[in-house]
């Protein structure tokens, strides 16, 4: 096997004015290989970049639906449905506005905004870029609209019922409109904001999550498992996330049981708050925070290890929806401040791959509703669910 040319650079530099203090190890741009004719060498370089960084950026990939699909499977030969699956998609839930399948590869994703005479089989589509009105409780207010802005979701590519979440997603840039930048605002009292490109995608690390969380939360975090709700994106269909995008607000509008599409206890997930990288051994923060409906903590075994602050030492199954929210929303806020996260400047033919299993990212911006915007976007549905963390980390961490 030739040796890989891949080279790695640092990120592009954030707006000017824009503080930035990301983990050091946080995103590359790929050069040095052709994305679209990637030897055996380049993926196996590739995979490990992935891991170490979370999120690389091809400049200029332009690859066919094909070749991103070959290259999302490599990081899971086994894997092969999307991973939200395609079957009957659900038209109560939230996600299917947004999503239109390639016809000829039912992986990858179209999506963007505007009209779309014809693409890739797709004819006669309307794209519609999400914004923030239709999914948050309050909203910036009309006259500020073009300018001002907000995280629309932090999530995690994934069905978190039935279907794993895919290791990896990537995204093409097909077409870009030409960009403006907006005041990102969390308006969550703390006068946080961020300037940003039109449009961006947002990315935080779910490694720096963990790492700046005090001794006291990372024993909480390392003992406790998040239940999804079932079918959480039917489930949640009434409900309005605060606005920050980073979890519902507690209105009593999530859907009962019984308004719910059939569903089996056994597809159910309830999955660790950590999830450890197979590849570097970290752990990183990994809660789909609009998705949450219990926590399951387990107790601090040894008496030596309980201090005064020690959180939930005796363990809980804490069922209280805002009570659910409030803690896990005060262990991931402070990883989406301004200076940690890094909005990614979307250029035409960008190709961006990113850790699925090791960061949260968020739609960001609104477009017109002429302004025509491209992407294909492919995740596939893990083989195998999330690894917690292993004996070691828990010794080390409860
Ligand atoms: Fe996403």
């Amino acid at each position: 096997m030739t040796a890989s040319l891949l080279a790695l650079e640092p990120l592009p530099a954030p707006l000017p004015g824009v503080k930035r203090a990301l983990d050091p190890a946080f995103g590359r741009v790929v050069t040095g290989v052709d994305a679209a004719q990637l030897t055996e060498a380049d993926v196996e370089a590739i995979k490990a970049a992935l891991f170490q960084h979370s999120v690389l950026v091809f400049p200029n990939a332009n690859v066919t639906p094909e070749a991103q699909l070959a290259l999302t499977k490599a990081f899971d030969p086994a894997s092969d449905s999307y991973g939200h699956g395609n079957k009957g998609r659900q038209s109560k839930s939230i996600l299917h506005p947004d999503l239109k399948t390639i016809p000829r590869l039912p992986q990858v994703q179209v999506i963007g905004n505007g009209p779309v005479a014809s693409h890739e089989g797709l004819v006669d589509v309307q794209l519609k870029h999400p914004h923030h009105a239709t999914f948050h409780s309050t909203k910036v207010p009309d006259a500020e609209d073009k300018d001002v802005t907000r995280f629309y979701r932090w999530h995690i590519d994934a069905a978190l019922y039935d279907l794993a979440p895919p290791r990896v997603t990537t995204l093409q840039a097909v077409q870009v409109p030409k960009g403006r930048t907006q005041t990102l605002r969390y308006d969550d009292g703390s006068h946080d904001e961020l300037q940003v490109p039109l449009g961006t995608t947002a990315f935080v690390s779910g490694r720096t999550m963990f790492d700046r969380l005090s001794p006291a939360e990372k024993s909480l975090a390392v003992r406790t498992k998040i239940v999804y709700s079932p079918h959480p994106y039917v489930w949640m269909s009434s409900a309005r996330s605060n606005s920050v995008g980073l979890g519902l607000e507690s209105e009593g509008k999530e859907l009962a049981a019984d308004e719910l599409p059939a569903f089996e206890e056994s597809k159910i997930k309830t999955y660790p708050m950590l999830w450890k990288c197979e590849a570097t051994g970290a752990l990183h923060l990994q809660v789909h925070p609009s998705a949450i409906k219990e926590l399951l903590i387990d107790a601090i075994p040894a008496e030596e290890k309980r201090t005064a602050d020690s959180l939930y030492p005796e363990g809980a199954h804490i069922t209280d929806l805002k009570e659910v929210r409030r803690i896990v929303y005060e262990l991931q806020r402070p990883a989406v401040a301004p200076e940690l996260v890094y909005a990614h400047d979307w250029k035409e033919g960008d190709l961006c791959l990113f850790h699925n299993q090791g960061v949260l990212h968020s739609v960001v911006g609104a477009f017109k509703p002429d302004e025509v915007r491209i992407f294909h976007q492919c995740n596939l549905a893990a083989s195998t669910d999330p690894v917690g963390p292993d004996a070691a980390d828990v010794a080390k961490w409860i």
